[in-house]
């Protein structure tokens, strides 16, 4: 299946490259969000992605955009040094975070817990941790806070514990192998999500590194954007929403106050560097999750550069 854009319409208003500009796709996948950008109008639009596998998409857009169009196979935690000579000059950043529907129905890849592939889940093969590594490596203890951490999975302690069982024996090599053990220590189908969902997603996370890619990241977007530049994340796991909305909290100068025994934060604030383009998130209609399922647990958060 090929990858829907999620929120395309949502991102597309705040980020506004009607008014021309530079802007940065950091997570191109398969160009949904990339098109619509240089269609609106953006001057340039410069695609990051760090699986290589998105290349000949790449290709395609150069073909059909020459010079407006410039890619980078890089993770974009390092677009501060990439696009480094462009400090302060771009005028839009998103973010489409996560897995796209290609490497999800890759099957080679590993990322999906419904058809056999062996286990990997990078989605760059340059990296040298694979899903294997982490499932056949970790301690049963770093297991069990992956599990929960990165897949709010409450019976993480005895998925762990039926993992490292398992390999005890033998090596866990495929996907459907790590599921089995999975519905082992869990029991089978609870409302209609798959016992594996959490799992596999929390090991992709610990995999790809991605909360430390995307905080990272946020700050070189940071410094990267112009007065007046705007940058727009969606997000699909709580972990990640929560990095996007305390750094975008901090930034708009709204501090929360973590410990009671001192003075409020919010009596001296620091000029705000950003202001909210909407409050709270921005979350998908009833309609476009009806034809895009991916859209379900969707978060769009917008920040605009004030100074
Ligand atoms: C959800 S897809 C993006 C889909 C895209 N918005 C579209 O409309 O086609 C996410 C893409 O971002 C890439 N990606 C995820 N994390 C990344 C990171 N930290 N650095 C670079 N690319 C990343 C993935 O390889 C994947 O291709």
């Amino acid at each position: 299946m090929s990858h829907i854009p999620v929120l395309i319409e949502e991102v597309l208003e705040f980020l506004n490259p009607a008014r021309g500009g530079i802007y940065v796709d950091c997570t191109f996948g398969a160009g949904g969000y990339s098109k619509r950008i240089l269609e609106t109008g953006a001057d340039k639009l410069i695609a990051i992605d760090r699986d290589a596998n998105v290349l000949p998409t790449a290709e395609k857009f150069r073909e059909e955009y020459g010079s407006k169009f410039e890619f980078h196979n890089i993770a974009n935690d390092k677009i501060g040094l990439a696009l480094e000579k462009l400090q302060g000059t771009i005028d839009g950043i998103v973010y489409d975070i996560g897995v796209s529907s290609m490497q999800i129905d890759t099957p080679e890849r590993g990322f999906s817990f419904q058809v056999d592939g062996p286990l990997d889940m990078r989605m760059d093969q340059r990296d040298t941790i694979s899903a294997y590594d982490v499932v056949n490596t970790y301690t049963q203890g770093e297991l069990a806070r992956i599990i929960y951490e990165y897949g709010d999975e409450q019976r993480s302690r005895s998925i762990a514990k039926e993992i490292v069982d398992a390999r005890g024996e033998k090596p866990i090599e495929t996907t459907l192998k790590l599921v089995r053990i999975i519905q082992k220590a869990v029991g089978y189908y609870r409302d209609d999500i798959n016992p594996a969902t959490r799992t596999f997603q929390a090991i992709r996370i610990e995999v790809n590194k991605e909360l430390d890619q995307l905080k990272t990241s946020l700050y070189a977007a940071k410094s990267l954007l112009k007065v007046g530049g705007r940058l727009v994340v969606v997000s699909f796991h709580s972990g990640e929403d929560k990095i996007v909305k305390s750094l975008f909290n901090e930034w708009c100068g709204k501090k929360v106050n973590t410990n009671k025994y001192l003075p409020d934060p919010n009596l001296h604030p620091a000029p705000p560097q950003f202001k909210f383009l909407q409050k709270g998130i921005v979350i998908a209609e009833d309609n476009e999750i009806k034809t895009n399922p991916r859209a379900r647990s969707a978060r769009l958060r917008a920040i605009e550069k004030l100074i």
